[in-house]
């Protein structure tokens, strides 16, 4: 029997209040009528460990929830995914973490986030579950939470000699120096940008950027470009990664989508090349559908897909 791939996930959750609207966005002062509203769970760490569940994967999960009317729920359905809430904390006194989200009618999204308990996931934490973690093959890190948490996660990779893949979304300034060995760095285009002050995100600016990152210890970089694919960065030079063409409704979570399978996929081991593309097509998919981890594909449904896609590709 094939053997089912773990990732350590530390990071953030989020319930989702998604405002969909049509043709513009109100002006200061303004009221208009939106079209639709939808409360959904989400965060860019309980996103990617959902698509992790999703497509089959086992994760151990450090995150936290207030004592609020949303932490239940939060818990619910990571219980429902068939993730492991042993290390879920209850923060008493503060809100679980929110995120006001709005979506054009070219299913773009704009967010905000409100982390509220993800800030009290603390480095204590992450040592007191080190027995669990040292199970996963990858861990998997984003920056929703305190940043001497994210620090001491990838200290303890490295100690026991785990690989990680960290989204520094959203971006802020990084400690490179405590990121050193680092096996794979995925922002998009915009975090790119914000991290490194670059002037624009041209391919060129894209590259130097990697280059950027490659020297300052880090193993490889994967920059998502959205419509025009995402390109990867290593000491063997750059690879480019075309999209898979979709028609999106909305993209909210499509990065996570992406970030959680291609864990997945290089859990099970395939070449990183292989796994690029692969999380390039689950991301896709999940961009035909409405809401964030709701439209994460089940494995049975992206394989199908999958199958279909790469035959119209040819
Ligand atoms: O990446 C999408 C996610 O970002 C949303 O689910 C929202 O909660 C924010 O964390």
């Amino acid at each position: 029997m094939e053997s089912r791939p773990c990732i350590a996930m530390i990071g953030s959750n989020m319930m989702d209040l998604v405002t969909y609207y049509d043709e513009r966005f109100p002006r200061l002062g303004e009221t208009i009528v939106g079209k639709d509203f939808e409360i959904g769970f989400g965060g860019k760490g309980a996103n990617q460990a959902v698509a992790v569940a999703r497509l089959g994967g086992e994760v151990i999960l450090l995150t936290a929830v207030g004592d609020d009317l949303f932490g239940p729920l939060v818990q619910e359905n990571f219980a429902r995914q068939g993730i492991d809430t042993r290390y879920v904390k209850v923060i008493p006194g503060k809100t679980s973490g929110v995120a006001p989200i709005f979506v054009n009618p070219r299913g773009e999204n704009s967010i905000f986030i409100i982390p509220g308990a993800n800030l009290f996931l603390e480095p204590e934490d992450v040592e007191r579950a080190k027995e669990d973690l040292a199970r996963a093959s990858f861990f998997l890190l984003q920056l929703e939470i305190k940043l001497s948490t994210v620090y001491h996660a990838v200290a303890l990779a490295r100690e026991l000699n785990r690989r990680v893949i960290l989204n520094p979304a959203p971006a802020q300034k990084l400690d490179f120096k405590l990121l050193e060995g680092v096996f794979l760095f995925v922002p998009n285009e915009t975090e790119l940008q914000n991290l490194l002050d670059l002037p624009s995100t041209g391919n060129d600016e894209v590259k130097e950027g990697i280059e950027i990152l490659l020297q300052k210890g880090i193993e490889n970089v994967l920059v998502t470009l959205g419509e025009r694919g995402s390109v990867l960065g290593n000491r063997h030079g750059f690879s480019w990664f075309p999209p898979y063409e979709v028609t999106p409704v909305d993209t909210t979570g499509a990065g996570d989508a992406f970030l959680g399978s291609l864990a997945f996929f290089l859990a099970r081991e395939y070449p990183l090349e292989e796994a690029i593309d692969r999380a390039s097509a689950y991301a896709a998919l999940s961009t035909t559908r409405r809401g964030t981890q709701k439209s994460f594909p089940s494995r049975e449904e992206f394989t199908e897909w999958l199958k279909i896609a790469r035959k119209k590709g040819g």
